[in-house]
């Protein structure tokens, strides 16, 4: 089985971590966001996986030398231009001849979906594409999905407006398609798979749609972010090594609840709670760290606050007693 992972957005709501990172090659506890996507993609059958890139393509290609993650074969689509979701995944699908039903997916959701369960549910509606459904409190954020008995896509109503949305179960990012999806778009064209693609598929009564309430959030935003790394180490979906073996806590430093990258140093008196501390962070002393995301190599002053979701770029100098709520740095 073959694979697209749709990783070319711009990742704004994740700046300014993502002015230098794409948002899937942040780090989610000592791997990064694609690696994660990737080996539970390899976990379920998929050999082969088409990387649908635009933003800071060569990123990715450094990181994987030898082109595979976790025993799956890595290849890149580099767009000319964003494509938008429907147009980077048949840009992506054509350059490697994907003749046969595949996988698509949005490069930032990291869930414990059953995909080959999803595959099995797709082969047995017999229709062109089956999506993944999640439930969510808020679902004007996402595509929302109205289903009949059958399983088949009555509605596809991307980001509708607060309190209209027909039903709370989402668009969970993960599809299944059958080649034919491919020529619904024209090469080149700049086409969303939600806004365009989808709807259309409903007007022919192809789509089909799973409803899976398993783990499942969209990391692309700061907490969003922040909640899918804590849950691998807190218990809410593992308890993975919170603390890099090499990063160098004070002791009488705390750290609760919370990711502390590779080489980090932390210095006596800092407190750091439900946060991220990318590698090569160093925390000054006795600075507090809470529900924040600290960049790569970044410095926070002694005695510096940083709370309420405040989120400091790659190696940005936090002044010391300086004190941050809410806020982004660089703003
Ligand atoms: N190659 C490429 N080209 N990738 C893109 C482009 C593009 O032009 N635009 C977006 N992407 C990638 C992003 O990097 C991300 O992995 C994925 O496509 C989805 O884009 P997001 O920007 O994260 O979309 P969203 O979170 O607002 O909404 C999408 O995901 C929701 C579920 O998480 C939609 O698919 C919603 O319908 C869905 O509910
Ligand atoms: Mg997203």
């Amino acid at each position: 089985m073959r694979a697209v992972i749709l990783v070319g957005g711009f990742g704004t709501r994740l700046r300014p971590l993502t002015l230098s990172t794409p948002k899937q090659m942040l780090p989610v506890n000592g791997f990064t966001m694609l690696e994660r996507v990737v080996a539970h993609l390899g976990a379920h059958g998929v050999t082969e996986a088409v990387l649908a890139l635009g933003y800071l393509p060569e990123i990715f290609r450094e990181a994987y030398p030898d082109d595979t993650i976790a025993g799956v074969r890595l290849h890149y689509a580099v767009e000319p231009e964003p494509l938008d979701t429907g147009g980077a995944i048949c840009f992506a699908a054509r350059s490697i001849g994907i003749d046969d039903t595949f996988i698509a997916l949005n490069g930032d959701v990291i869930t414990d979906l059953n995909i080959a369960g999803l595959v099995r549910q797709h082969r047995s509606f017999g229709g062109e594409g089956t999506v993944h459904l999640t439930p969510v409190d808020d679902p004007s954020r996402f595509g929302v999905v109205q289903i009949d008995d059958d399983g088949r896509v009555l509605a596809f109503i991307e980001k509708p407006p607060a309190h209209e949305a027909p039903s709370n179960w989402i668009n969970a990012g993960t599809y299944v398609f059958e080649p034919s999806v491919i020529e619904r778009v024209p090469p080149g064209e700049r086409v969303s798979i939600e806004r365009t693609v989808f709807p259309a598929m409903v007007a022919d009564r192809t789509l089909y749609a799973v409803q899976e309430a398993g783990y499942w959030v969209d990391a692309g935003t700061p907490e969003s972010y922040l909640k899918v790394a804590l849950d691998l180490v807190n218990g809410v979906r593992s308890a993975e090594q919170a603390v890099a073996s090499d990063a160098t806590v004070a002791f009488d430093a705390q750290v609760t609840e919370s990711i502390v990258g590779a080489g980090a140093i932390i210095e006596p008196g800092a407190v750091i709670e439900r946060s991220i501390l990318h590698p090569g962070v160093r925390i000054g002393e006795g600075a507090r760290v809470v529900d924040s995301i600290v960049g790569t190599r970044a410095r926070i002053g002694a005695r510096a606050r940083l709370t309420d979701l405040t989120v400091v770029g790659q190696s940005v100098e936090v002044g010391a007693n300086s004190t941050h709520a809410g806020r982004k740095l660089p703003g």
